[in-house]
């Protein structure tokens, strides 16, 4: 969190024209700057500055916004990174606002892990390009078609086929072991408990976040051992599921490129990279989840999943689509053919054939739609079967005028009415899921999932009732029925048996039922991992909701007041809107600004 008082200080500081123009070249235009828009191509200026209200607008591509949103735009900044680049110009240091002592203590170990990842990944490089026990790796290297550069662009390196080389190198430099234990980097041995390298005799691909920092490994092994790849654990500064292998070396060609492309692999990754695509991040062997997409968005607004041409990989891209459909980035497949995957294809064909499959790339949706359609054949009931599946996919788009689209061209080739489909697809897909949950979401239909998951998670773990109880229900339940339902699951507390009685009971009226059954429906199962997070993210955007519907109000308390001549109640309303417009602002800044953290 950056305070309140810093940021404004910077933005009033800043000069948009002066800042901008040291990516784009302006020319005064009346009042305003022109020039050639960074965000698409173009070969007249549409892109234009305004001093006067520090603001940039395209009339191209319709972008627009201050100076943190150009470089959180431009760069793929956070927008606390952006307000940091914005200060550093001017000389104005911008310093995270520590909560209390905990979080400084956070921040301080955070640091310390970070410097000896770093570490490692130095050492792991340095015995890639210039020792002798690195050379295997740079063999190995060498054979799949890559050389010194490609090393130093990716930090590539090599962890020797020692027991403790990154121990004692680590020991050497001063620091506690206990650090490298939690980073995943070194192991207590079983029986004298001394540590081991974690990662030994392979290939190290240091993962780094986009703000540079090492915050985990990928090691994948010369020969046939077992596992293929090891993977650094999840550490207090490494979350699968929030990282993209590539990223930091991706940034600036993602935002010139205005799209990104998503494969499954390291290799693959270098590959695509290797064949002049750089805007290519990968997941970390793990299925894309709702937080990248929310990084991918703020990257730009096109996604192509190039995952490898088997059931798996086409398992992968269904995922990926489930994830990407309800944001509004428009994803495309590039499709390859069976057995292949990125790497093998450009290995086999080389760049300008991957370049033309690149150009093929197809929506997502059509393809899955294609497909569907194909292998359900003509027999009726597989059919009704595989249009509902595909109606089901086409709900879930954000878009009202893409759902409508699509279903028209669903309608066409099954011969049933665009009705009938929008019907079943909300049907199908009525289970409450996670949205993607951005700054700019205006869906109207978040108020009510979110209390349903709050009500599912209180369902299913005891210590939220508790937690929940102590901050009141009232907080987070808008609608009358979702809170009296939820107080009479936290009277409850963290006894499970009063809470499966009051279930069966008598107790719940018809309508309670109902609305318990809905927030159990799904998939429960895929809720373990992510409670916690859920439950924050449910927790944030009931409070943005509960302050948006306040400011609402009172726009239309001051339209009153103003009316009635009522100048005394002007001011204090106005007073408060402007307070809680504030904390709306800073709360959107926040909630982008942890996604990526
Ligand atoms: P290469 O054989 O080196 O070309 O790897 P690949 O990228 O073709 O591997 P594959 O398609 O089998 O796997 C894709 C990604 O899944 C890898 O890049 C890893 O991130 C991950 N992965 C593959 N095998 C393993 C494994 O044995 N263990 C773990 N933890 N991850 C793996
Ligand atoms: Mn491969």
């Amino acid at each position: 969190m950056i305070g309140e008082e810093k940021i404004n200080e910077v933005r009033e500081r800043a000069d948009i024209v002066e800042v901008i123009s040291s990516y784009v070249s302006l020319k005064r235009a009346g009042a305003n700057y022109q020039g050639l828009c960074p965000f698409h191509a173009e070969k007249t200026p549409s892109f234009n500055v305004s001093p006067a209200r520090q603001i940039f607008h395209c009339f191209g591509c319709g972008v627009g916004g201050n100076v943190f949103s150009f470089l959180m735009r431009l760069e793929g900044l956070s927008f606390g990174q952006a307000v940091k680049a914005v200060g550093a110009r001017y000389g104005i240091e911008v310093e995270d606002k520590p909560f209390d002592s905990r979080a400084q203590e956070r921040a301080r170990r955070r640091e310390l892990l970070l410097r000896v990842n770093e570490l490692a990944a130095e050492f792991y490089q340095n015995i890639l390009l210039q020792s002798p026990e690195g050379k295997r790796g740079l063999e190995y290297l060498q054979r799949r078609g890559y050389g010194m550069e490609t090393a130093r662009h990716f930090r590539l390196g090599f962890a020797p086929d020692r027991w403790d080389a990154l121990a004692a190198y680590l020991q050497g430099k001063g620091y506690d072991p206990e650090i490298g234990r939690q980073l995943g980097l070194l192991r207590p041995g079983k029986n004298d408990g001394r540590d081991r390298d974690f990662f030994r005799n392979r290939l190290m691909f240091p993962v780094v976040d986009s703000s540079g920092a090492v915050v985990a490994f990928g090691g994948r092994a010369l020969a046939d051992e077992t596992p293929k790849y090891l993977n650094s654990p999840e550490s207090p500064v490494y979350h699968k599921g929030r990282t993209l292998y590539g990223l930091g070396q991706a940034r600036s060609a993602m935002s010139r490129a205005g799209e990104v492309i998503i494969v499954e692999g390291y290799f693959d990754l270098l590959a695509v990279a290797g064949a002049g695509f750089e805007n290519v991040v990968a997941t970390c062997g793990t299925a894309l989840t709702t937080e990248h997409a929310v990084l991918l968005q703020r990257h730009g607004k096109k996604v192509a999943l190039l995952f490898d041409g088997d059931s798996a990989g086409w398992k992968a891209t269904l995922r990926a689509m489930e994830i990407l459909l309800g944001t509004d980035v428009a994803t495309t497949v590039i499709t390859l053919e069976d057995g292949a995957d990125p790497d093998s294809f450009i290995q086999e064909h080389g760049a300008q054939a991957f370049a033309e499959r690149f150009a093929q790339a197809r929506p997502v949706l059509e393809v899955f739609m294609e497909k569907t359609l194909r292998e359900a054949g003509l027999e009726r009931e597989s059919r009704a079967r595989a249009a509902e599946s595909v109606a089901a996919k086409i709900s879930l788009l954000a878009s009202p005028v893409k759902r409508e689209l699509y279903l028209r061209e669903l309608a066409e080739r099954v011969g049933v009415s665009v009705q009938a489909l929008a019907t079943a697809g909300r049907e199908m897909s009525l289970s409450p899921r996670m949205t993607v949950m951005t700054p700019r979401q205006t869906r109207e239909d978040i108020p009510l999932k979110n209390q349903q998951w709050l009500l599912r998670l209180l369902v299913l773990d005891g210590n939220l009732r508790q937690r929940l109880e102590a901050e009141g229900a009232e907080r987070y339940f808008a609608d009358p029925d979702y809170l009296m339902t939820a107080e009479q699951i936290l009277a409850c507390g963290a006894d499970d048996k009063a809470l499966a009685d009051l279930l069966e009971g008598a107790e719940l009226s018809e309508n309670q039922r109902r609305i318990v059954r809905e927030a159990l429906q799904g998939d429960v199962a895929s809720l373990a991992e992510d409670r916690e997070r859920i439950f924050q993210d449910c927790c944030q955007a009931t409070e943005t909701q509960r302050l948006k519907k306040r400011s609402r109000e009172l726009t239309r308390e001051i339209v009153e007041a103003e009316k009635n001549g009522d100048i005394a109640a002007v001011a204090a309303l106005s007073q408060e809107k402007l307070k809680i417009d504030r904390q709306l602002k800073t709360r959107s800044a926040a909630i982008a600004e942890k996604k990526i953290m």
